[in-house]
């Protein structure tokens, strides 16, 4: 159910409009308006969604224009106590990015189910922990159930249980490197999984998804920044070419069954609940501990490092559209260096690092980039963290939480940056 637009807080006109306004709205309205074509200057007009009609006037004659492009932000910050509640699903909701999203979901007044097999891929401890400290937060707005997504008989149940308004699927076997060990598994989960899922809300009307993908799919793509119209047909892992399915399937789903499909490519997502198979969090424990860290490559890689924060931002942004097929880049668009990104860690730790250089590794990519414009303009996505700022935060729940977690022989996973 979307919200009424009454509980609209504010419209910028991000571009070829000057002006900041505050208008009235009436009629319906989308949670969210991304893009308009109309001819500005007129008192009101109607917004051809997707979904129905949008309709506002305004206080104050626009500027002039006529058959111009206009992006427009609104700003929906309603108090709590207004929220059109809605039920999701997220799966994948034990995990890093997805107890985050589950936390911020249930903190704007919604209902979260969160579906996860639990497994040991990086140690369940971390996982469950995630659970415990969302559960708090949501009381009983919030539903753990475990399951795997590659069992349609589980899916289905997960699904007659209630009437879901959205699924924001994220469960995945996540690393790059290891999919290499076992690609069927990867195949098995990512695909099956997602097919099992996509049928289950077929039959069920539920059609509002949000889909986890990944700057992997960018494979040896050479061109920076990484655009969502570059062609992507060089992946070089198993877990690049199962991203690149799912974003097929979804398309698929959306033309066939009319379903409205955001499918989000992740750049190298790091902040508190990381998962601790990743760089970040691997290198923040050696450092910590004064044991050497394993530096792949001569430290010249660069990724584009996304706070959590801004993922999660982007992911609620696609919540609150109606947006058909789309696909988008959620990065940070700035580049850091792997040496850069250890002096970070190190200045935060207060501890140098010790370096083992080893090679690049198969399946590794020498640098991410995202071009979030598209993302700008039609989510209104603006990260707000750089790496200055973010590295910091996420060391300072290292030490709160992470730190000690993890043993050494579960550090077995030698995976970096991206999932
Ligand atoms: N973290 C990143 O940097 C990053 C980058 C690009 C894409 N992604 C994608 O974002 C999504 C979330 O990633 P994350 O970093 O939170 O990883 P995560 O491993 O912390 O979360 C994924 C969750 O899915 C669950 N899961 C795995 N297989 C399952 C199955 N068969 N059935 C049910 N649950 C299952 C896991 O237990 C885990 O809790 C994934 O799809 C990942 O591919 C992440």
């Amino acid at each position: 159910m979307l919200p009424p637009a009454n509980l609209f807080r504010r419209i910028t006109f991000l571009e070829e409009c000057s002006c900041n306004a505050s208008l009235p709205l009436n009629g319906s309205a989308e949670s969210t308006v991304g893009r308009f074509w109309k001819e500005a200057g007129r008192d009101s007009g109607d917004f051809p969604g997707r979904t129905g009609g949008f309709q506002f006037s305004s206080l104050k004659p626009l500027p002039s224009l006529t058959l111009r492009k206009i992006s427009l932000r609104i700003v929906f910050d309603p108090p709590l106590s207004t929220v059109c509640p809605m039920n999701f699903l997220i799966t994948g909701g034990a995990g890093f990015i997805g107890s985050n999203v589950a936390e911020r979901l249930l903190r704007a007044g919604h209902a979260v189910w969160a579906f996860d097999d639990l497994n040991e891929y990086y140690p369940a401890v971390f996982k469950r922990q995630n659970i415990a400290e969302v559960a708090a937060i949501g009381g009983s707005r919030f539903q753990f159930r475990r399951g795997d997504i590659t069992d349609r008989a589980g899916v289905d149940r997960i699904f007659s249980e209630t009437a879901f308004d959205q699924v924001i699927h994220l469960a995945a076997r996540a690393g790059v490197r290891p999919s290499l060990l076992e690609p069927a598994l990867y195949q098995r989960v990512n695909v099956e999984g997602t097919v099992n899922l996509l049928e289950a809300g077929r039959e069920r009307g539920v059609k509002k998804w949000v889909i986890a993908s990944s700057s992997s799919v960018y494979g040896l793509n050479s061109k920076m920044p990484f655009s969502e119209n570059d062609p992507i047909f060089s992946p070089i892992s198993p877990y690049a070419a199962s991203k690149l399915a799912c974003e097929a399937l979804g398309h698929v789903y959306h033309h066939i069954y009319g379903f409205d499909v955001a499918m989000l490519r992740f750049f190298t997502v790091y902040g508190p609940r990381q998962r601790p198979d990743l760089a970040i969090f691997k290198f923040a424990t050696q450092i910590d501990a004064g044991r050497p860290i394993t530096v792949f490559g001569d430290g010249s890689t660069a990724r584009d490092y996304t706070f959590i924060d801004d993922i999660v931002d982007g992911i609620v942004a696609c919540t609150e559209r109606s947006l058909g097929y789309e696909i988008f880049n959620l990065g940070e668009s700035q580049t850091v260096r792997l040496d850069q990104l250890i002096a970070l860690l190190e200045h935060a730790l207060g501890r140098e690092a010790i370096l083992d250089r080893q090679p690049l590794q198969p399946g590794d990519v020498p640098r991410t980039y995202a071009d979030i414009s598209k993302a700008a303009t039609l989510l209104g996505y603006r990260p707000q963290t750089r790496v200055e700022e973010g590295i910091p935060r996420f060391v300072e729940w290292f030490r709160t939480f992470g730190r000690g977690r993890l043993q050494d022989e579960e550090l077995r996973i030698n995976t970096e940056g991206r999932g």
